[in-house]
């Protein structure tokens, strides 16, 4: 019932871990697997090391959401390689995100991935408190950057989009227009939070990306406005929580979706949401997952009134 097929790639959930939580070593993508999850996704892999950004560097700001700029830290594809490899013995799907800062480093990344045994890459082009790695902002750009990646690689490709941008649906097309085998959507939100006694920004950094249950609803609607455009398929992100997350995504025209802050509760949330997708599939009678995908499109929402 739960089992789906994105880009070739075989799923036994819907639910893919995100990219940032608990996806730099083998042993915790190996919990999360067991835990119920269909994919994992690693924590974005550039061509160097990357120290990040000095702690503060997370903060709950409301029950269940989350600001943070790590700022993209990470061992380097150079020594992320040998992980890759073992994560491979365990025969679960493994999807690799990877940035650069031009369109040679990112190819370089990628290529090492792939070479090392991704069964897919997700193209990091929009993590907003990172400098680099914000291509995603410019259609031109990320056509460029998703071209010159299809040329060279074989797996499939997954475009990871940027929200902090005035049309979505623009950078999506220029993505798909390259070749991009999907999309997830969304990266977290451009945000800040300043402490009232010291007055000055809480993170280390000042901004940094906001997650979890208060973005829910603005990823939805992306997901939803990118179906309306798309040939291929979209991988909801942003703010799962609960079952009924899930649902809503597939609803707006998600195919699957990635789950990353509600992990803090522990890994059996998604264990705990199988059961309960399960659940309400039998209950209204659908066989698979993919089968109330877009179904909220059915119904025709109010258009804006005439004035009188
Ligand atoms: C601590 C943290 C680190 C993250 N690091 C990355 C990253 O390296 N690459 C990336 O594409 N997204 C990263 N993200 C964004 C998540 O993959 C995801 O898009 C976002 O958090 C929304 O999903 P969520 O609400 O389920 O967490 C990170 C998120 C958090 C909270």
């Amino acid at each position: 019932m739960l089992e789906i097929n994105i880009s070739g790639l075989k799923l036994k959930s819907p639910i893919i871990l995100a990219s940032g939580i608990l996806g730099v070593s083998c042993s915790t993508m190996k919990r999360v697997i067991n835990s119920g999850a269909g994919a994992v996704t690693t924590k974005s892999i550039g061509p160097k090391p990357r120290i990040g950004y000095k702690n503060p560097s997370i903060i709950e700001v409301y029950p269940e959401t989350f600001l943070n700029s790590v700022g993209l830290g990470n061992p380097g594809i150079d020594d992320f390689v040998s992980e890759i490899k073992e994560i491979k013995n365990y025969n679960f799907p493994l999807i690799v995100s990877v940035f650069g800062d031009n369109i040679d480093s990112y190819l370089e990344v990628a290529l090492k991935a792939e070479n090392a045994g991704a069964d897919a890459l997700e193209i990091n082009i929009s993590c907003p408190h990172a400098e680099i790695s914000c291509i995603g902002i410019n259609k031109d750009l990320t056509h460029s950057v998703i071209t010159e990646l299809k040329k060279r690689i074989k797996i499939p490709i997954f475009v990871k989009l940027n929200p902090n941008v005035t049309d979505i649906c623009e950078i999506a097309l220029a993505s798909e227009n390259a070749g991009a085998d999907a999309v997830v959507a969304i990266n977290t939100l451009e945000a800040m939070i300043i402490d009232v006694n010291v007055k000055r920004p809480i993170l280390s950094h000042g901004s940094g990306g906001l997650s979890g249950r208060a973005i829910h609803p603005i990823a939805v609607k992306k997901v939803y406005d990118l179906y309306k455009v798309l040939k291929i398929p979209i991988i909801g992100c942003g703010g799962i929580c609960e079952w009924k997350d899930v649902v809503e995504f597939f609803l707006a025209g998600a195919s699957a979706v990635q789950i990353g802050t509600a992990l803090y509760q522990g890994f059996d949330i998604i264990s705990k949401i199988n059961y309960n997708l399960i659940n309400y599939l039998e209950e209204k009678d659908y066989h698979s997952i993919s089968d109330i995908r877009g179904l909220a499109h059915q119904y025709k929402v109010q258009e804006v009134p005439d004035f009188d």
